[in-house]
């Protein structure tokens, strides 16, 4: 055989890869596309209730520039970004009693972008009721602001939950909006279903949290647990088991729901309970996202104290170097790229959770083209609050 006939050994070069696909319909947020139709029939949390005051800020929330803003009676109001007039930005607008007042030829809209004055105008705009300042309606719950951005025939109750009505004894609700559970900064640069499939994803815990990277949580994480994922009417259940030295189960249940929902126990197992916190991963656009974070606490700070650390460090008091010496979730994801590439993945059988929650999305991207609503959303205004079954808990051998 001479060599120009041999098999060639060199198999799996980068050379054979195949042109990157990305499954677009899973991941983008825009207006008109499958996913961005999903995420706006559900509210969204788009701020503290903090942040809605007498000075416009900005909020970017999937894909769409909108100002938030609260009026002189204490409503909150969000609005587009472009004055519905000739388009200058509201962020530059003020705050009235009545409403917000564009700063280029002053047209005032309320909370629900009624043009309420044009003093260009005759008579202050006869034709005023001809335009209106887009806008969504917004509610307050839980110290956040949460939006909703889809269709208003199918605009579903704000969801209760559980976990943020039944207070223990001293508990109040807290909120963060600092992406905790994100493991970095605000506003984490890559796309939101990364971060949404670590939820569902127990078998990274111990290794980028503990054997790569030193005990970033707690010793009780370190070892590989037993796991088992199973689809609940919300979304992916995690059960973990892991046996302690002292011969007890520590059992974790862990809950990705439908949207965007990382219903997680405190990483740092500070005590056995059920979960106290939500966290809502905000889709920002459809490289970017944010986290808001409302949960129980006994003292300020209390959530807080769930945020990483990294040799005793916060992550942005870290250098390059030790980033890369200690990577997190930041890195981890970060590290998939803006948006990950999905034809370049190896699934493996700890992969499960992952390919159940792309599968149920799926599904309810099906039921809303079949016409039918997706999981999660009630019209009535008397539903129960949701139960979550998320929390860390010790059982008897
Ligand atoms: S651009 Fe806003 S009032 Fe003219
Ligand atoms: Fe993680």
């Amino acid at each position: 055989m001479n060599v120009m006939q041999q098999p060639h050994r060199d198999e799996g070069t980068a050379y054979e890869l195949r042109a990157p696909q990305i499954k677009t319909d899973l991941v983008e947020v825009g207006r008109g596309t499958p996913m961005g139709e999903l995420l706006r029939r559900y509210w969204h949390p788009i701020g503290l209730a903090s942040y809605a005051n007498g000075t416009p800020r900005k909020v970017r929330a999937l894909g769409e520039d909108l100002i938030l803003f609260r009026d002189g009676a204490g409503k909150a109001g969000l609005v587009h970004a472009r004055c519905c007039h000739r388009g200058t930005t509201l962020y530059y607008g003020k705050v009235e009693e009545r409403g917000l007042r564009c700063c280029y030829h002053g047209w005032l809209f309320d909370t629900e972008g009624r043009v309420l004055e044009q003093p260009c105008e005759p008579e202050g705009g006869l034709f005023r009721d001809k335009a209106r300042q887009p806008w969504y309606p917004v509610e307050e719950g839980y110290g956040l602001i949460f939006a909703y951005m889809g269709p208003p025939e199918k605009k579903p109750v704000l969801p209760r939950y559980e976990c943020l009505e039944v207070m223990g004894d001293g508990e109040f609700i807290e909120t963060d909006d600092s992406s905790l559970g994100g493991g970095g900064p605000q506003v984490i640069p890559c796309n939101w279903l990364q971060h949404y499939e670590n939820v569902v994803d127990p078998f990274h815990v111990p290794v980028l949290h503990a054997s790569f990277s030193g005990a970033q949580f707690t010793m009780a994480m370190a070892s590989m647990p037993q796991v088992t994922f199973e689809m609940s009417p919300r979304g992916v259940l995690v059960r973990s088991t892991r046996t302690q030295e002292d011969g007890k189960i520590f059992y974790r249940v862990t809950e990705a729901a439908i949207p965007t929902l990382r219903v997680v126990p405190d990483p740092r197992v500070s005590k056995f309970a059920r979960v106290e916190s939500i966290g809502w991963v905000l889709p920002i656009d459809d490289t970017s996202f944010r986290i808001y974070v409302a949960g129980r606490s006994r003292q300020k700070g209390d959530l807080g104290k769930k945020r990483s650390k990294f040799s005793g460090k916060y992550w942005w008091d870290m250098t390059e170097e030790e980033h890369q010496r200690e990577p997190g979730d930041y890195e981890a994801q970060v590290g998939q790229g803006p948006i990950t590439v999905h034809s370049e993945e190896h699934f493996a059988q700890s992969d499960r959770g992952i390919v159940m929650i792309r599968r149920m999305l799926q599904d309810q991207l099906d039921a809303m083209k079949a016409g039918r609503d997706p999981i999660g959303i009630s019209f009535d205004p008397n539903a129960a609050p949701v139960v979550f079954e998320a929390g860390n808990y010790i059982r008897e051998a």
